[in-house]
């Protein structure tokens, strides 16, 4: 490897929230990279201390909390234990899976934010923020719901629209409602500190720009567009009454904001673990020759390249992340993973429906890693990859070199005997290998190094199909005994390497061949297999998946979306009762789309000209994705006359055009009849 010597590695694994299990799109695009990453510097000799944990403050976990009617303790606790089995279970090997509501790290995470207090780092910054007099508590943008102002969805978040997916300000809100009282927030002066990010511009360009140029392009690419867009100060602390309290005069009622917090849990897990293990957690943090690496999401992206290095940067003694590879998203079945509408693999659920078979979502799930863009996992894929990748190449292979030495040999490898040039060449190409695979995964391709094991196993599948021992034996056993010799050290090279990928399948190697002292150091050799070593039994490595288990996962999910939509029927609650009065305040007409053009910049909006039988109005609606313009014109549609106009996206809006929204989410045309005239009245 041509990279700079690191006497240690401090690798850490994002901090999933413990406010629901971990699915696979969580293994796909963090933890199992991290884990193979991990087994491999350890397999060649590397010091590394491997952290993770579970992020249990924020709003994300009270925001659950609220929904179950439960105390965040409770919540956290739960899915902490849930998680930390799903990652004990696959394999992930964590040094320590830590958790943020510890002791040690509220300690840390308080006297880190104490520390730059004194230094003066933050700026004191007083502003007015959305309170809820009911509930006396400031408001989350989470807690903040009401009309999106660009789609008019009338349940946007203060922070995001999900429908229309802008990112909002609670500000920008119209009709803002408290979700804790349900009433009219107000605006209240508070005081916050604030991490002045702009003031870190330069120093992050010559770190991630100049000094990083080896990034993954989708990591430097969005760090690019954050430092170009221009950085603002952050504020740190939050009124909220779950998490780490702030640690100074004047503070009651406000914790530390869960991005600050968070990331110095990769700090206060290595010194749990350091402690416990005799070890100083400083040479895992403050030693120029400790390479820290972080695995994240590309959610994560800003929090981990720009937001945490200022943050370690303004401390002083500690080193920067020397690369961040985040991941894309995995998306299922053709849809993005969500969690609130359950559209997901379980990993709890896997391990029922797959007993033993976490190699196989293992390899699946790398080998369709979405390391460049994002990436569908699907059954069938799933099925076609074990069936014909893990079981008729990888499995096939070693099955056939272990049964023909039972069958010839009674189970103890036999003696290489002289060499033809088909066996000199098969050697040269299996040393090959270990170099091959560890360059593809110390420049973090995963797809890569696996394809590469694959090719392994294809070695020895061409060895075997151009050597064809069973036809030899009756005429020329010592030949056979030469073959089958050099197949079973493919096989344990190909057990070696596999270490890091497919755990559960090295232990069977390891088990069968008894190499249990050799590591990925030795992979590549001709002799690490000793003549008259007695092998165990020849298992199936890997079976078969049938279509009809396919059939169920499938169904399983398909169920999952038929519930839903029964549940969004029954549950869709009926407004508040109204009378006479209300509803004739609404001036409803029938009217005629003249024209319909998309509004440049969105994806989500269209602009009709709508002839109301009084005048030709200008309505902007959020259907773009829904209808096309052309479909739009001529159509005859329902208005509201008298909504307040509204400035959509520079665009004055005046008026409603009325669509009904299908369970799936499709919008439909709320269409008078064809015959009724422009400007009649509907009531
Ligand atoms: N909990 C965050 C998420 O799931 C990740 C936190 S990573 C850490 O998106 F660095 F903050 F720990
Ligand atoms: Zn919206």
């Amino acid at each position: 490897m041509t990279e700079k010597k690191f006497n240690k590695y401090t690798v850490t694994a994002a901090l999933p929230y413990a406010n629901g299990p971990v699915h696979i799109g969580h293994l796909a695009g963090v933890y199992v990279p991290a884990d193979i990453y991990v087994r491999y510097l350890r397999g060649v000799g590397r010091d590394v201390a491997f952290i993770g944990g579970s992020d249990e403050h924020g709003v994300a976990i009270t925001l659950k909390a609220r929904t179950e009617g439960k105390t965040p303790q409770e919540i956290v606790d739960h899915y902490h234990e849930m998680i930390k089995n799903s990652f004990a279970s696959f394999g992930i090997s964590f040094d320590i899976y830590s958790r943020t509501s510890s002791l040690q790290h509220h300690k840390t995470a308080s006297a880190y934010f104490d520390n730059l207090y004194k230094k003066g780092v933050f700026e004191e910054i007083d502003s007015e923020q959305f309170y809820d007099e009911k509930a006396e508590q400031f408001l989350a943008d989470r807690y903040i719901k009401g009309t999106c102002p660009t789609c008019s969805f009338a349940e946007a978040y203060g922070d995001q629209c999900e429908y229309c997916g802008s990112t909002l300000s609670p500000t920008e809100l119209i009709h803002p409602k408290s979700m804790l009282s349900g009433e009219v927030p107000i605006m209240k002066a508070t005081k916050h500190w604030y991490f002045p990010l702009d003031k870190y511009e330069n120093f992050l360009r010559e770190y991630i720009l100049r000094d990083h140029k080896e990034w993954k392009s989708n990591v430097s690419g969005q760090c690019k567009s954050w430092l170009d867009g221009g950085l603002r100060a952050r504020p740190m602390t939050r009124d909220l009454d779950w998490g780490i309290k702030v640690p100074i005069k004047g503070a009651s009622g406000k914790v530390l904001y869960v991005w600050f917090d968070a990331p110095i849990g990769y700090i206060s897990a290595t010194q749990e673990w350091a402690a416990a293990k005799g070890k100083n957690w400083e040479d895992y943090w403050k030693k120029e020759d400790t390479k820290l690496v972080h695995f994240i999401g590309k959610d994560n992206i800003v929090f981990h390249c720009i937001i945490f290095p200022s943050i370690l940067k303004a401390e002083g003694s500690y080193i920067l992340p020397n690369n961040v590879p985040s991941n894309e998203f995995l998306n299922l079945e053709g849809n993005k993973i969500s969690t609130s509408r359950n559209w997901a693999v379980w990993l709890h659920e896997y391990l029922e429906d797959f007993p033993d078979q976490q190699d196989v979502l293992r390899y699946v799930l790398t080998a369709n890693a979405p390391e460049t863009k994002d990436n569908d996992f699907t059954w069938k894929d799933f099925q076609t990859r074990n069936n014909s990748e893990l079981v008729a190449i990888y499995g096939n292979f070693v099955n056939r070199a272990l049964v023909l030495t039972h069958n010839f040999f009674e189970g103890t490898v036999p003696e290489q005997q002289e060499l033809q040039k088909v066996d000199k060449h098969t050697l040269q190409v299996l040393s090959s290998f270990p170099d091959r695979i560890a360059c593809a995964l110390e420049r973090f391709k995963f797809r890569e190094a696996l394809n590469h094991l694959m090719d392994l196993a294809r070695l020895g599948n061409k060895y075997l199909a151009e050597t064809e021992p069973w036809k030899l034996i009756k005429i020329d056993p010592e030949r056979v005994s030469t073959i089958l010799n050099i197949s079973l050290q493919i096989v344990t090279s190909l057990g070696l390497l596999s270490k890091p990928f497919l755990p559960n399948t090295y232990d069977k190697l390891s088990k069968i061949l008894n190499f249990g002292h050799l590591d990925w150091k030795d992979a590549g050799r001709s002799d690490n297999l000793k003549k008259a070593t007695v092998l165990g039994p020849a298992v199936l490595l890997f079976e078969k998946i049938e279509d009809d288990v396919i059939k169920t996962q499938i169904k399983k999910l398909m169920d999952t979306k038929e519930e839903k939509k029964a549940s969004a029927v029954q549950i869709t609650p009926i407004k508040e009762e109204i009378n006479y009065d209300d509803f004739m305040k609404m001036d409803l007409r029938v009217g005629e789309i003249l024209t319909a053009d998309p509004v440049p910049k969105s994806n989500k909006l269209l602009k009709f000209t709508v002839d109301t039988g009084l005048d030709h109005r200008i309505i902007v609606s959020g259907v773009a994705k829904h209808f096309s313009s052309q479909e739009m014109i001529g159509k005859k549609v329902t208005v509201l006359l008298n909504l307040a106009p509204r400035n959509i996206m520079g665009i004055n809006s005046q008026g409603m055009l009325l669509f009904a929204e299908n369970e799936d989410g499709r919008l439909k045309l709320v269409a008078p009849d064809t015959s009724a005239t422009n400007g009649a009245d509907i009531s």
